[in-house]
């Protein structure tokens, strides 16, 4: 097998990236067009998506298509696949989140976030599928807290825990379509640290948890990324890639004798 994270690996691909107008998403759709794939970055606001096109022209690195698109309405995501056509790589990254314990909650706060995450990725998903090509691949962004309770974000863990479940099914269902997750710890300069570490003071907690004792970058997720997109990850399928510096790996007993 060619060894696959070499110039041109993606030259003549369609990639999408939900949510790829900030933070990882915009570090994703960056890396591919590294790497000469054509993207197409699908978020909400024009704001987003005008300034992550001029990010990445000013970077050197041509033209993205921007949709300004809302996952939660799935005739709009219908319309923009529609307009896209034939893709190799979708990166499922929209999400939304904010802190609060499950009894400041209404039901439209945890419904929201389980719209934009659960049924927004589904959505795409289910959007896409007609016009994936041949050697295609699904990579949805989760979060660890997936696996383990989810404090203060309970909506958002839930939501997750089902992109998790939904990962494993489809690549079950669609093989060999590949579908795996990519779970990032906490990354540095994002919207959600923002709102974690950042509001919430937590940031010195957060950096102590994680046995590398630093906050991820953005662009560590995107390698991540590309090697499961890539040819080289050609029977990887329906798992998830953890890119957290240990946090994950560290479990309860982690703490006792490094002093994390
Ligand atoms: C309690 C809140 C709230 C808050 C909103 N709501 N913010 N409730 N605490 N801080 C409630 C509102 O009162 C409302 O309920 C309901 O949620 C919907 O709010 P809207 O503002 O109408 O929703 P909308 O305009 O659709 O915006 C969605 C959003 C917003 C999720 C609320 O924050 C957003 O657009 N987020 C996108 C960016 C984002 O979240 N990025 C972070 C991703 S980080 P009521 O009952 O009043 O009608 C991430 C993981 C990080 O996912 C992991 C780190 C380890
Ligand atoms: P972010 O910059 O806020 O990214 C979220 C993106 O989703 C934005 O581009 C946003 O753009 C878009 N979006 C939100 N709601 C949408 C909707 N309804 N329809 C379409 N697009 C929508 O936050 P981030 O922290 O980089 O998060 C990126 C991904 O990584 C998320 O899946 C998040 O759960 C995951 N994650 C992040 C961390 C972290 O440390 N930051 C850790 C674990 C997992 P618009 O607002 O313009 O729509």
């Amino acid at each position: 097998m060619q060894d696959v994270l070499r110039p041109g690996l993606f030259a003549g691909k369609s990639v999408v990236v939900t949510g790829g107008s900030t933070g990882i998403g915009l570090a994703i759709a960056h890396a591919f067009k590294r790497f000469e794939a054509d993207v197409h970055i699908l978020s909400r606001k024009p704001e987003h998506l005008a300034a992550a096109a001029k990010h990445l022209a000013g970077a050197g690195l041509g033209r993205v298509t921007t949709h300004s698109v809302d996952v939660r309405q799935a005739d709009a995501v219908a319309a923009a696949t529609k307009a896209i056509g034939p893709v190799d790589v979708l990166v499922n990254a929209a999400a939304g989140n904010f802190p609060g314990p499950f009894d400041a909650l209404s039901a439209n706060a945890w419904g929201t976030v389980v719209d934009i995450v659960l049924n927004g990725t589904a959505n795409v998903c289910r959007a896409v599928r007609p016009n994936l090509r041949s050697g295609a691949s699904i990579l949805n962004i989760v979060a660890g807290y997936a696996w383990t309770g989810a404090p203060g974000v309970a909506h958002s863990g839930a939501a997750k825990a089902g992109v998790l479940n939904l990962t494993k099914s489809l690549a079950v269902e669609w093989a060999p379509i590949r579908v795996n997750a990519v779970s990032p710890g906490p990354i540095e300069g994002t919207e959600g640290m923002k709102r974690l570490a950042d509001d919430l003071g937590l940031r010195p907690a957060i950096e102590k948890a994680v046995p590398q004792r630093r906050l991820g970058d953005p662009d560590e997720i995107a390698q991540a990324c590309l090697w499961l997109a890539s040819p080289g990850a050609s029977y990887v399928t329906g798992t998830c890639l953890v890119v957290d510096g240990g946090m994950d790996a560290k479990g309860p007993f982690g703490d006792l004798l490094t002093g994390g």
